[in-house]
């Protein structure tokens, strides 16, 4: 089979020896400076993570597994593939500031990488195989160390196929020492759309998509998932099984609590095709940081949450058992944890979910950043449009009408504020993920969140701007894992002018 995944393949490995290091990008050929890209092994890199090691920086060491085996959906044991035998993964939790160590030994029958998405970290530990580093073997290890640079909430995962919709996943939470908290306790939920070990595994089912092209998989005879919320399809996959923390709806895990607590949730969307809508019918949230970063707080009902996304949220606990749902938005599916203050019986979770449907839902898009996190305004150095194409033909995902090609990126330059301006031509939205940086998004109104991954909608454009200030190369793609397979995905590669000897010629005055 020759499907533009495989194309694309062949060209990431070309680079891979060079891990993107005089790779020449912008006009080479035409008139103008010869530029090259800013690989991950440059020195700019490794002299900006010299400057971020703070003295007294403390050391954090961790052991990281990833293992095939057996996990526990709740009744329902199902192989796969997982970071340390847990669905999810070991929480990582770190401060600002500190040194991250972390030792991966590679135990599956693929090679990996691990990917700390949302992180602005040193370029050499991203995690993108023939970017930033060699993919590491089956049997092989690999040490991860780099300075966490902002707190917030984030999440690690492969960035390898279709790794992350097997159970490679986990939290990576970053406390502030400085921040004035506000609340009595912490959850971390992690959501999730499941088939692994069901009878399919996430190779199988692009490999089928590829195949056979849109609709064309097992659908079970039914139509493709649609969202109002969503403005048009809603996924490419149809998953049995919708997880929070680990768990099924029927089987969920539960919060012990007291009445009365004011609760942070922190939410991540871990699903590989899966947006969900998250709420507690009828105790409403306050929205209060966007993949990491502060919001002015927003009340809400309930909030949506493409994949790769993270939403912080308190709720003050009523007095009764109450359930935190996500709706698969779009797929009928429901998944919760129960939150429970004493010793009262389960909500029946179908009637909660019904209610949750029937509440507005908040994009969190158009929540302006707080103020301590808005970037100064300035005006757009560099302006890269990127038009979100496909799936036609087949199931090609493209940008500019290009699938992934790492040696084709677009250019920027340090010190520059680049707007990106990412444009859906097509009848799905794709949830865009920058590496590296924070950007903020713009809006109708002004100034939009700070985020990492931006869920942008058919027939829309969003526009995010960001400060290259973390030199390096860096993936720009659609968290849809099987949009990124079939070629949403493109490099913003940091170029610097080729230095070009002067030649004096004689008798030309200079
Ligand atoms: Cu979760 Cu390339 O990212
Ligand atoms: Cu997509």
């Amino acid at each position: 089979m020759s499907g533009p995944l495989l194309l694309g393949r062949r060209r990431f490995l070309a680079v891979t020896g060079g891990l993107g290091v005089g790779l020449v990008a912008g006009c080479a050929a035409g008139p103008g400076p010869r530029t090259t890209a800013v690989g991950a092994g440059s020195a700019a890199v490794a002299e900006l993570e010299r400057a971020r090691r703070a003295a007294g920086q403390q050391a954090v060491d961790v052991r990281l597994a990833a293992v095939t085996g057996q996990v526990d959906l709740g009744g329902r044991a199902v192989s796969t593939w997982t970071y340390g035998g847990e669905l999810p993964g070991p929480e990582i939790r770190v401060r600002r500031g500190d040194l991250l160590r972390v030792e991966l030994r590679n135990d599956l029958p693929q090679p990996t990488t691990v990917h700390w998405h949302g992180l602005a970290l040193r370029n050499d530990m991203d995690g993108v195989p023939g970017l930033t580093q060699p993919e590491i073997a089956a049997g092989a290890g690999f040490g991860y160390e780099f300075t966490v640079p902002d707190a917030g909430t984030y999440w690690f995962h492969p960035h390898v196929g279709t790794q992350l919709d097997r159970g490679l996943y986990a939290p990576l939470i970053v406390e502030d020492p400085d921040e004035p908290g506000g609340y009595d306790e912490e959850l971390v939920v992690v959501f999730d759309d499941w088939l692994d070990g069901t009878g399919r595994d996430p190779d199988r089912v692009l490999a089928d998509l590829l195949a056979v092209g849109m609709g064309g998989m097992d659908m079970g005879g039914m139509a493709m998932p649609r969202s109002e919320l969503l403005g048009g399809d809603a996924g490419d996959v149809m998953y049995p099984f919708f997880l929070a923390n680990g768990r099924t709806a029927e089987a969920a895990r539960s919060h012990r609590t007291r009445p009365g607590r004011r609760i942070r949730l922190r939410l991540i969307n871990a699903g590989g095709d899966t947006a969900f809508r998250v709420g507690v019918p009828g105790t409403p949230m306050t929205i209060t940081h966007t993949d990491g970063f502060p919001v002015v707080p927003t009340q809400a009902e309930a909030v949506l949450l493409g994949m790769g996304e993270r939403v912080d949220s308190m709720i003050d606990m009523p007095d009764v058992a109450v359930p935190l749902i996500g709706l698969a938005e779009g797929k009928d599916g429901i998944t919760q944890v129960l939150l429970q203050p004493g010793q009262g019986p389960a909500p029946d979770v179908t009637t909660a979910a019904v209610a949750l449907a029937a509440r507005p839902a908040t994009l969190v898009n158009d929540i302006p950043a707080a103020e301590s996190v808005t970037l100064p305004g300035r005006e757009p150095d560099v302006v890269h449009d990127m038009v979100l194409g496909g799936p036609e033909p087949g199931y090609t995902w493209t940008i500019n009408g290009e699938t992934y090609d790492p040696g084709r990126g677009l250019p920027v330059r340090a010190a520059q504020r680049v707007r990106l301006r990412f444009e859906n031509t097509t009848t799905m939205f794709h949830p865009m993920h920058v590496h590296g940086h924070t950007f903020q998004m713009r809006t109708a109104a002004g100034v939009g969140p700070r985020k990492d991954t931006a869920v942008v909608l058919p027939g829309q454009a969003v526009e995010v701007d960001f400060d290259a200030d973390n030199p390096g190369q860096w993936l720009t793609h659609c968290h849809n894992v099987y949009h990124g397979e079939a070629g949403m995905m493109t490099v913003v590669s940091y170029v610097e002018q080729v230095a070009v000897p002067t030649t004096v010629r004689p008798g030309v005055p200079r």
